[in-house]
């Protein structure tokens, strides 16, 4: 009776040690959110030479160089605020850490460009993702 009592809790035991495990290993192995998420997604309007749309609750700017639009993330790279389009730059009003149109560092303190964000017009919207 002992001994039966014994293997039952020795089966229990290592049972609950796999699940444990086939636990830990699910979630360290769990996929990550995809990067390219999709962040903003909007009608399409042309992007102004000049200057940027700008989607300040996406913290998104659209921004045209010539014939190529790209998306930057507006979250400074310094501590996090949200960063001002001019015409000519992109401007953290927290320290003054100056990007340009591409969000390349300027001016620090910021040390790291701008977050360059996929973007694509898809059946007349503005499709952002990253
Ligand atoms: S948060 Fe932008 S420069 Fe400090």
């Amino acid at each position: 009776m002992e001994k039966s009592g014994r293997k039952r809790r020795n089966f229990i035991a290592t049972l609950i040690l796999a699940l444990s495990g086939i636990w830990f290993f699910g979630a360290f192995f769990r996929p990550r959110l995809p990067s390219g998420k999709v962040r903003l997604d909007v009608s399409s309007r042309p992007v102004p030479a000049e200057g940027a749309l700008v989607f300040r609750q996406a913290r998104v700017a659209l921004v045209r160089e010539g014939e190529e639009i790209h998306a930057l993330d507006l979250t400074c790279t310094h501590l996090g605020c949200t960063v001002a389009v001019t015409s000519s730059e992109l401007v953290c009003p927290c320290h003054g850490s100056r990007f340009d149109r591409r969000g390349n560092v300027l001016q620090g303190p910021a040390k790291q460009p701008l977050r360059r964000l996929t973007v694509e017009e898809r059946d007349g919207r503005w499709v952002v993702a990253g």
